[in-house]
């Protein structure tokens, strides 16, 4: 079980998120977290992933985030960040060989290599295991940055935006295998996404943040409703069920600036026609 409750963050001292509760999650739950450019999504995944300060409560498993010790939090908890691993001469079979000694793994050479072996293969890096980092496309080190966060076999994955560099085809692989792991394995999946589709189709619950602060959240059809979408996208969308059940968000216009923006355009040195 993991809870997240009046969750503070600041940079400096700007404050970017707001007094933040989610829904308690259990074991089988996968949430999306939405929200416009800045709305503090990935402000959120630091942290839940123990790598920014906050105040408030992120109890997991009923013990206190700060309770764990970083080598066993990092066992159970996988955090993919938002940006894919770095470009460099490394590869990816290396780094995986590396993260996996690095968490002290408790397998021989053999069966981490056989792990290294599945794990490249199930995310069709197989080609480019032996190739550096760099010369593969940003789509691909996404993935490998999937497989690093995976090679731990966690029961919390935070996972912010894993999708954003994949084709139709790898994002429906990558996050079929998630809701798999969840379903089969159990633990638990925090997204941050900005495709409604995907968290339409794979999410049982959302929350949706804007401005640092939690606007909506709960379960997926309670979320995904016009009135909500617009609210906080500022666009005009229709939301109907689709052939697979779940909510279709059709977007069907952006929305007017709003009149204040406007305004603070339209200074002196500054006119719009
Ligand atoms: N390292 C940082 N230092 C200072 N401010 C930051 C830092 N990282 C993020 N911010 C600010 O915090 C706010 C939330 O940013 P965050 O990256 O969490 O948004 P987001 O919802 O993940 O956006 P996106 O959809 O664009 O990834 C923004 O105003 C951003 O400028
Ligand atoms: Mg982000």
């Amino acid at each position: 079980m993991l809870q997240i409750q009046g969750i503070n963050v600041h940079y400096g001292r700007r404050q970017r998120l707001f007094d933040v509760t989610l829904p308690v999650l259990e074991d089988g739950d996968i949430l999306g977290l939405l929200g416009p450019n800045a709305a503090g999504k990935s402000t959120l995944m630091k942290a839940l992933s123990g790598t920014h300060a906050y105040q408030g409560n992120i109890l997991y498993k009923g013990k206190a985030q700060g309770q764990y010790g970083p080598s066993a939090w990092a066992k159970d908890v996988a955090y993919m960040p938002q940006s894919p691993p770095q470009e460099s001469a490394l590869l990816p079979f290396e780094l995986l060989w590396s993260a996996a000694r690095a968490l002290k793994l408790a397998l021989t050479d053999a069966e981490l290599r056989a792990l290294i072996e599945s794990l490249l293969n199930r995310l069709g890096l197989a080609e480019v295991a032996l190739a550096p980092m760099h010369s593969l496309s940003g789509g691909k080190r996404q993935l490998v940055g999937l497989a690093l966060a995976l090679i731990r076999n966690p029961r919390l994955l935070l996972l912010d935006e894993p999708t954003s560099a994949l084709d139709l085809h790898w994002r429906m692989v990558v996050l079929d295998w998630v809701r798999e792991r969840i379903d089969h394995q159990g633990g638990i999946a925090i997204a941050a996404l900005h495709d409604l589709d995907l968290a339409a189709r794979y999410c049982n619950k959302l929350a949706l943040l804007d401005r640092g602060r939690l606007v909506a959240a709960g379960p997926t059809e309670a979320v995904l409703t016009a009135d909500v979408l617009a609210r906080v996208f500022n666009v005009d969308v229709h939301v109907e069920k689709g052939i697979l059940g779940h909510p279709l968000v059709q977007v069907l216009r952006p929305q007017l600036a709003p009149k204040s923006s406007l305004t603070a355009l339209t200074s002196p040195s500054c006119s719009i026609k």
